[in-house]
């Protein structure tokens, strides 16, 4: 089978007035198969968020990608035609943010907010994108989708609104979902049905999906693979049971190990805070020569301060970027 997206060497910078730029993505590498799950994990900073808009080139003005490339079927986005991406981006890749309430138009209805995106892809005639309107929400919303399609957004629940949201992103058949903390707003039972919904889209419509968190415990049980970012470097990669229950990177260690529920998903995720690993991972903090976790690694070497690890085959696809393991 071919990869749906390979992302190679990615580099992204912040440019701030004033100040030398950030590179808030440095040499990022990873596949992803269709109908696969991939769980992005990582720490606020770590440069989740600056991956999903990368793959969409949906950067920010002060953004931009230096280096790498990003094969989406097979086509290097960087060097698509803005025409090519603007059919590309809610058609074939779409993304689900965080905030369902901000997402959505307060004054359109659900039905609305569906219908104007399939108008903006689809060149069908009105009645036909009614009807695939209607389709799509009777997908999510199976019970009572009359009522939801009539109902403004402060009418419905959080877990409601994320339905609708999600909706939309399926609405025009893409192939690969980007969801970026979409259930992070929700309480812990809602959490899980909206993972459901999303595992059942992925096994009924042949998905592809990255879901972003900072949250271990949400992707048990959901992930195919984990993919761990710290200071805009992917520290470890592997299946999730592997890496859920065997972590090799110092860093994913340090964060399970400071959150011993990881694998009981019975309680209330959305209040489980991030876990305390002594040390600093904001941008200043981040040291400019070796490895970026050394300052706060438990484990860290002589070499550690100076050059990067390189990355490690551990087998069966699980890699790691440190030197316990050679690099
Ligand atoms: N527009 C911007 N201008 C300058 N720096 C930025 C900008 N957006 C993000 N950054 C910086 O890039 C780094 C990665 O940010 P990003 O938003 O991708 O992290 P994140 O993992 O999504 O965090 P969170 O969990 O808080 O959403 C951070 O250090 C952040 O301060
Ligand atoms: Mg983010």
């Amino acid at each position: 089978m071919v990869p749906i997206l390979e992302v190679q060497d990615l580099h992204v910078s912040y440019r701030s007035s004033g100040e030398a730029s950030y590179a808030a993505l440095a040499g990022v590498n990873f596949h992803l198969m269709p109908n696969e799950i991939l769980g992005v994990l990582g720490e606020s900073g770590s440069g989740k968020s600056t991956l999903a808009t990368s793959l969409l080139k949906l950067l920010p003005s002060n953004g931009n990608i230096s280096r790498g490339s990003i094969l989406f079927e097979g086509k290097d986005l960087l060097c698509a035609p803005a025409g090519e991406l603007e059919q590309i981006r809610g058609k074939r890749i779409s993304l689900v943010y965080q905030e369902p309430s901000v997402a959505l138009h307060p004054a359109l209805r659900a039905s609305e907010q569906v219908f104007q995106v399939l108008a903006a892809h689809e060149s069908a005639g009105k009645s036909a994108l009614r009807q695939k309107t209607r389709q799509v929400l009777a997908s999510l919303f199976p019970k009572e989708a009359d009522r939801i399609s009539n109902s403004y957004p402060h009418q419905l629940s959080g877990g409601q609104r994320q339905r609708v949201l999600i909706a939309q992103a399926i609405a025009c058949g893409p192939s690969l979902l980007i969801a970026d903390e979409p259930t992070a707003s929700l309480d812990s039972t809602t959490q899980k049905e909206i993972l459901g919904v999303m595992r059942t889209l992925r096994d009924e419509l042949g998905l592809a999906m990255i879901f972003i968190t900072h949250n271990p415990a949400l992707l048990a049980g959901f992930a195919d693979r984990v993919l761990v970012l710290y200071g805009g470097r992917v520290a470890e990669l592997g299946l999730a049971r592997t890496v859920l229950s065997s972590p090799k990177h110092p860093y994913t260690r340090a964060l399970f190990q400071s959150m011993p529920q990881i694998l009981e998903n019975t309680r209330d995720t959305r209040k489980t805070k991030l876990p305390v690993i002594a040390g600093d991972s904001s941008a200043a903090q981040l040291p400019l020569e070796g490895c970026v976790f050394e300052p706060r690694c438990p484990d860290r070497m002589e070499d550690c301060r100076e050059r990067e690890p390189a990355v490690v085959n551990l087998g069966e696809s699980h890699t790691v970027s440190c030197f316990k393991y050679g690099g």
